[in-house]
C-alpha cells in the first residue's frame, strides 16, 4: 500500500465516545493509585536488568524484572514509572474526569506479579519481560501490594535507561501540501538551543542532500483541563517536520533523521525509505488503507484519569512507526482529540480529557492551512480526498463548509476521477444503535448542509469513523437509494456510497435491530477498508477483517469521465435555451 489514511483519531489514548456502551476499561484506569501507600518492606526486593538499553541502536527494547516478597498474593503487581524519580505528591482534580487526591505520576504500564509465573503465590518469587521505548527518559519499577485498588508500595528497583533517551525517533510520513512534496515528522529530547535537526534523504542509492526541520513542542499551559495537565502530564519531548520537496512521482527514496549538536558532532536515526507519492491523474496503480477508531477504550466514567496522556502518544507513534516510516499517515480529527467545554469545539464534552487538540496538532503534520482548523485535502495520483474535520461547525455558512465546497468543487474529475470525503463522526448514514436511537441514523446535522454538496460534486465514497463497526451503504441521496446494485456499479453512480470503518480497535458498537434499506452490509467486527483504483475508469473497494485480512464485503466502480459530467438530481445547475 502506497498511501495510508486513518480517519478519527479519536481515541487512541483514552476514552471513546461517552455513547458507546461497548468499550472495556481501559487496564490502567482499573489502579486506585491515589489510595497509594508507602509501605516499604525490607524483606521485599525487585530488580531490572539489563539496566541499559539500545545500545544496539533499538528504541525499543526488553526489559527482565525480577521480585520477591515475604507475603504474596495473588493480586501483587509491578508498576512501570517513568521518569524513574516518580513523585508521591498528590494532584487536585479540576473536574468530573478526576478524583482526588491523585498521585501526579502514576505508572506508564503495569503487570500483576504472577502472570507468568504460576507458583508466585507459594514461593513469593517471580519475574517478569517488559517491553519499553525509548521517551526521553529513564525509569524504575515498583512492586505494590494491596491489588490495583489499595496499593502498597513495598519496594523500588534501580533505574533502567537508554544510552541516549533524546535519540530521534517514530518517524511519521505525511502528504505535504504540494503532491510533490513529503513531510518527515518525529520526536526526540533535543530542543532547539540544543541541537539542530534535519533530514538527510535523496534518491535510492543517490546523492543524499540536508533539509532542515522546525521544532515544536508544548507544556501544560497549551493544554485545556485536567487529566491532561495534571496526573496525565508527561513531557512530550520536541517535534521535529522536515519538508521535502520536488520529489519524482512514484520514485523511491531513502531517509534517516539527523541532530547536529553544538560541538559539531550528531546524532543518527536508522535508515528508512519511502516511494514518492503519484502525479496527480497519474494513471498507475493507486491504494489506500483507511480505517477509523483504533485505540485503547474507555474509562470508567468518574474513574481516576491515572494514566499519562503524553506517555500514549509516545506509545502510540512507536507502535505506528513501522507503518507511518513507510507511507504517508494521514489523520482526521475526532472527539477524543479536540473536544473541550468553552474552547471552540462544536461538542462541548470531555472527551479530550483536557488535551482540546494540541498533541495531536503537534506530533502529526497535516496539510491544513491551520493544524488547529483540521481540514484538509490531498491529492494521491487519481484520488482526491477532502477531509473535514467534526469537532468544528461545518454547517453551511460556517469557515469549514466554504472549505469543503472548494476542495470538491476543485478537483478536475477527468484527472482525479476519485473523490473521496473523509470525516471522524458519521455525517452520512449509520445504523449504530446510538445514531439509530436518536432517530439520526447519523451526527444530528451531519447530513443537511453536506449531502447537496455531495451530490452537486458527485462525491463517490464517504468515509467515516466514530460509530466502532462496519457498515456500507447504496449510492444514495437523500435517504433514498439511488441505485439497486449491491457490488458492481457502472455508468453514472447518483448517489454517494456511506462507509462506516470504525473498526479499528476501539470496542465495537452494536448495531440497531432495524436494518434500513439504505444499510446494504453491516459487520459487528473489527476491520479497515481499502481502496484501489486501478485507473481513470475502475475502482475496488474493499472490506478486510483485521482478525485475518480477508475481504468480507466488496464493490467495484467502472465508469468513465462521461458518467460523471451526466447530471443527475441536483448535481446539474439549470441550462439555458440558447444555442
Ligand atoms: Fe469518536
Amino acid at each position: 500500500m502506497r498511501a495510508f489514511f486513518i480517519l478519527p483519531a479519536i481515541l487512541w489514548l483514552l476514552l471513546c465516545s461517552q455513547r458507546v456502551i461497548s468499550h472495556g476499561d481501559h487496564p490502567l484506569a482499573r489502579i486506585s493509585i491515589q489510595k497509594t501507600v508507602a509501605a516499604i518492606d525490607n524483606n521485599a526486593s525487585i530488580r531490572a536488568f539489563p539496566s541499559t538499553l539500545g545500545a544496539n541502536g533499538l528504541n525499543q527494547e526488553w526489559v527482565t524484572v525480577e521480585y520477591s516478597i515475604s507475603n504474596p498474593a495473588i493480586d501483587d503487581w509491578i508498576g512501570v514509572f517513568s521518569p524513574a524519580n516518580f513523585s508521591a505528591a498528590a494532584c487536585s482534580a479540576e473536574n468530573r474526569m478526576v478524583s482526588p487526591p491523585l498521585l501526579c505520576n502514576a505508572p506508564i504500564k503495569y503487570q500483576y506479579a504472577n502472570r507468568t509465573n504460576p507458583t508466585y503465590k507459594n514461593t513469593g518469587k517471580g519475574s517478569l519481560k517488559l517491553q519499553l521505548i525509548n521517551q526521553r527518559s529513564d525509569f524504575s519499577f515498583a512492586l505494590f501490594s494491596g491489588g490495583v485498588s489499595n496499593p502498597k508500595l513495598v519496594a523500588l528497583s534501580n533505574k533502567v535507561a537508554f544510552v541516549n533517551p533524546n535519540a530521534p525517533v517514530y518517524p511519521r510520513l505525511a502528504q505535504g501540501k504540494t503532491w510533490d512534496e513529503m513531510t518527515v515528522t518525529w520526536t526526540s529530547g533535543y530542543g532547539i538551543n540544543d541541537a539542530e535537526p534535519f533530514v538527510e534523504w535523496g534518491l535510492k542509492g543517490d546523492e543524499q542532500r540536508r533539509s532542515p526541520a522546525g521544532t515544536l513542542t508544548f507544556d501544560r499551559n497549551s493544554l485545556c483541563g485536567a487529566p491532561a495537565t495534571t496526573v496525565g502530564w508527561r513531557d512530550p519531548g520536541f517535534i521535529h517536520t522536515s519538508y521535502l520537496k520536488e520529489l519524482w512521482p512514484n520514485v523511491l527514496y531513502t531517509y534517516k533523521l539527523g541532530h547536529r549538536l553544538h560541538n559539531g558532532s550528531y546524532i543518527w536515526s536508522q535508515n528508512y525509505q519511502f516511494r514518492a507519492s503519484p502525479y496527480p491523474g497519474q494513471n498507475s496503480l493507486q491504494r489506500v488503507v483507511i480505517f477509523g477508531d483504533m485505540g485503547k477504550c474507555r474509562m470508567k466514567p468518574m474513574a481516576p484519569m491515572n494514566i499519562t496522556i503524553s506517555n500514549k502518544w509516545d506509545q502510540f507513534t512507536s507502535q505506528i512507526a513501522p507503518i507511518s516510516s513507510l507511507v504517508p499517515y494521514m489523520l482526521a480529527s475526532g472527539n477524543h482529540e479536540r473536544d473541550w467545554p468553552g474552547t471552540g469545539s462544536f461538542y462541548g464534552n470531555l472527551d479530550s480529557g483536557g488535551e482540546c487538540g494540541v498533541p495531536v496538532q503537534n506530533m502529526f503534520y497535516v496539510p491544513a492551512e491551520n493544524r488547529a482548523k483540521f481540514w484538509y485535502s490531498t491529492d494521491y495520483g487519481m484520488f482526491r480526498f477532502c477531509i473535514a474535520d467534526t469537532e468544528h461547525d461545518w454547517r453551511e455558512g460556517s469557515e469549514q463548509y466554504n472549505f469543503i465546497e472548494h476542495c470538491l468543487a476543485s478537483v478536475d474529475r477527468q484527472k482525479q476521477p476519485w473523490l473521496i470525503f473523509l470525516a471522524h463522526r458519521v455525517l452520512g448514514y449509520s445504523s449504530a444503535t446510538f445514531y439509530a436511537d436518536d432517530g439520526s441514523f447519523a451526527e444530528p446535522m451531519g447530513r443537511e448542509s453536506l449531502q447537496k454538496l455531495w451530490q452537486k460534486y458527485k462525491v463517490d465514497i464517504a468515509i467515516y469513523g466514530h460509530a466502532h463497526n462496519y457498515e456500507r451503504t447504496c449510492p444514495i441521496y437523500q435517504n433514498i437509494c439511488t441505485n439497486n446494485e449491491k457490488h458492481f456499479y457502472k455508468g453514472i453512480l447518483n448517489g454517494t456510497i456511506h462507509v462506516v470503518a470504525g473498526g479499528a480497535g476501539a470496542g465495537l458498537a452494536e448495531f440497531s435491530t432495524f436494518q434500513p434499506k439504505w444499510s446494504i452490509f453491516r459487520d459487528y467486527d473489527y476491520g479497515f477498508v481499502k481502496l484501489t483504483a486501478f485507473n481513470h475508469s475502475n475502482l475496488l473497494f474493499e472490506y478486510k477483517k483485521s482478525s485475518n485480512g480477508s475481504v468480507y464485503d466488496s464493490f467495484r466502480i467502472s465508469r468513465d469521465y462521461k458518467d460523471i459530467l451526466a447530471c443527475t438530481m441536483d448535481s446539474c445547475p439549470s441550462t439555458t435555451l440558447a444555442s
